[in-house]
């Protein structure tokens, strides 16, 4: 199984080399696509061409991108994730968003037959890089059950604390997010 991974900033980085330290094959996409392919290069992961690409080619998607702007962009915007052939496909976002954004994207994703969860993480590169960071998630129950192996790889503590939206508002950073 192929997983693709959008975001390879310092976090997003740290997770996808993580993963791949654990087994899992990746497709990643980076807006600055330099960043990809020298990842790529490093790694031996695949880069797609966009969000769109990237979605024709796995069951699910990571994402962790700046804030909820970047987010809405990579998902929704011109050949993004929305874009591509994404019916019955579950976008993981873990990127540090407003709640009122996860609820949207959720509902919208629906709305395209496609599964939103918003899981965003506590922790550090560090912590990442050794598997420790916590992750808390909101979306549907059976679509975290489907992808909680994943977060498995990375992560010490996993929360499912129900609706989308309730991922970014449990994790106690509401005052920072409302920078998104
Ligand atoms: N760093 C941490 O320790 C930490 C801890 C907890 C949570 N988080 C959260 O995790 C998320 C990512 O953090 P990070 O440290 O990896 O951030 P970062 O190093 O600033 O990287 C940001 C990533 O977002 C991409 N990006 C920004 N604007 C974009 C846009 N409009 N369209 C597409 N891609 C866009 C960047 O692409 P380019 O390479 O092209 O710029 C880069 O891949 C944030 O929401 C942050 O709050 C971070």
């Amino acid at each position: 199984m192929k997983v693709g991974f959008i975001g390879l900033g310092h976090l997003g980085r740290a997770i996808a080399k993580r993963l791949i330290d654990q087994g899992i094959e990746l497709i990643v996409w980076n807006r600055t696509i330099s960043k990809a392919e020298e990842f790529a290069k490093e790694t031996g992961a695949e880069v797609a061409d966009s969000p769109a690409d990237l979605i024709n080619k796995v069951d699910r998607v990571f994402v962790i991108v700046f804030d909820s702007q970047a987010s809405e962009e990579v998902i929704f915007g011109e050949k993004g994730l929305a874009d591509g052939e994404i019916k019955g496909k579950t976008v993981i976002d873990m990127t540090t968003n407003h709640y009122t954004y996860a609820e949207v994207a959720y509902r919208e994703l629906k709305k395209i037959g496609a599964y939103y969860l918003d899981a965003p993480v506590l922790g550090s590169v560090i912590p990442a890089m050794k598997g420790e960071l916590t992750v808390v998630v909101g979306g549907d129950k059976e679509k975290f059950e489907e992808n909680k192996v994943l977060f498995e790889k990375f992560c010490k503590a996993i929360y499912y604390v129900g609706e989308a939206g309730k991922g970014s508002k449990g994790s106690g950073k509401d005052a920072r997010r409302d920078k998104n």
